[in-house]
């Protein structure tokens, strides 16, 4: 039966977002005839109660386009901040779908996004998500669009690094995205050929990454790429970080605050790492280190075919689980198919790189050094 659906792109944009929105609502509006409302900036737009109809015309040209048509903004839906306050948007956002009589609202984004998605569908909200995150992160799914486009700019930087590196007989660091997981600087790292690849999912000791450019030196290479994680993390560091989490456990609830702030802290080595961690490199191998911080240069621009693809048929799949009644799910990629994921499955949880990933297993056989 013909109804009306809501979509919306939730926090930090990626490629293949544009893709996603013109394969839902044109699904939507073709295979089953439905009208297609597109909020503005998140949930923050569903709040305040900014759509516009998108209709046939609104949804040509943007297959290939960066970033999102409607926007995205970074809140937590049942702590929105209004002039300085905390306040629940969840009742706001109901009656909104309330109002214009929504069958279901297709929320585009990542961990943070299901995670708001199901407090949205705890409150009688039928909700259905897409996987989208460059960090490919979120567990449930094979992978999510916008990963393939990131992986494909950062592997070109690290190819690019390569002469400069080579005529300058310098090590070149490279800071990738990817939160607090590896997936970006791995791929790329193996695919652009880098050295040394380190990732939050391993710590490093700084004396055996060393010690591995060193021996390059020795065995007759003068530079050395390094593909470090913004979440990449020192033994030391890692291990001040556990015992934090341990403290943490034990302590009053003002205590919290202050070892909450710590562990932000040592949360990732964004920028601030990589400038220490190139220079402490220097300082040991006697070599000239340069950084290189890659930052939302790997979001943006077209998406890839493989992510057009994969963002188009996961839109088009959740045009028919909206149509069979299907909603509290992820829209998951699975093989060449795709399958409905409980939210609950998925929410709060975070795909790191296994240890026997496949992935490790390449690079070690290459001889890369991981810093372990
Ligand atoms: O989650 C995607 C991501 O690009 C991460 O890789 C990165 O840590 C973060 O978002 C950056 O967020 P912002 O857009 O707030 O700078």
């Amino acid at each position: 039966m013909p109804g009306t659906i809501g979509i919306l792109t939730a926090g930090g944009d990626s490629p293949g977002l544009n893709a996603a929105i013109r394969a839902v609502g044109k699904a939507a509006q073709r295979a089953h005839g439905m009208e297609v409302l597109g909020f503005k900036d998140g949930f923050l737009g569903l709040m305040q109660d900014r759509y516009e109809v998108l209709d046939s015309e609104d949804l040509s040209g943007i297959l290939t386009r960066g970033g999102t048509v409607l926007g995205t903004s970074r809140v937590k839906v049942d702590r929105i901040d209004l002039e300085g306050k905390k306040v629940d948007g969840r009742p706001a956002m109901r009656e909104v779908v309330e109002a214009h009589g929504l069958d279901a609202l297709v929320c585009l984004g990542g961990d943070g996004t299901v995670r708001n998605a199901l407090k949205l569908a705890n409150v009688g909200i039928p909700v259905l998500t897409l996987p989208k995150t460059i960090d490919n992160d979120v567990v449930g799914t094979d992978t999510t669009f916008g990963f393939d486009t990131a992986l494909h700019i950062a592997t070109e930087a690290i190819d690019r690094l390569h002469s400069t590196a080579h005529s300058h007989h310098r090590i070149m660091v490279v800071e990738l995205m990817g939160h607090s997981v590896g997936w970006l600087a791995l791929g790329a790292g193996i695919a652009g050929g880098a050295d040394v690849i380190l990732i939050p999912e391993i710590p490093y000791d700084i004396e055996a990454v060393a010690s591995s450019i060193s021996s390059r030196r020795e065995a007759g290479s003068s530079f050395s790429i390094v593909a470090v994680a913004e979440g990449a993390i020192s033994r030391r560091d890692a291990s001040i970080r556990a015992s934090m989490a341990a403290q943490m456990k034990l302590a009053t609830v003002s205590e919290q605050k202050s070892i909450k702030h710590g562990l932000k802290e040592l949360e990732t080595t964004r920028s601030g790492g990589t400038v220490q961690l190139a220079s402490t490199l220097a300082g040991l191998t006697g070599l000239e280190s340069r950084i290189t911080i890659l930052g939302h240069v790997q979001r943006g621009g077209t998406p890839t075919p493989a992510d057009r693809l994969l963002a188009t048929r996961l839109g088009t799949a959740c045009a028919d689980y909206i149509a069979e009644g299907i909603h509290g799910v992820m829209v998951a990629a699975r093989g060449e198919t795709t399958e409905p994921v409980p939210l609950k499955k998925v929410a709060g949880k975070t795909k790191h790189i296994p240890l026997d990933h496949p992935w490790i297993d390449t690079a070690r056989h290459l001889n890369v050094a991981l810093g372990d």
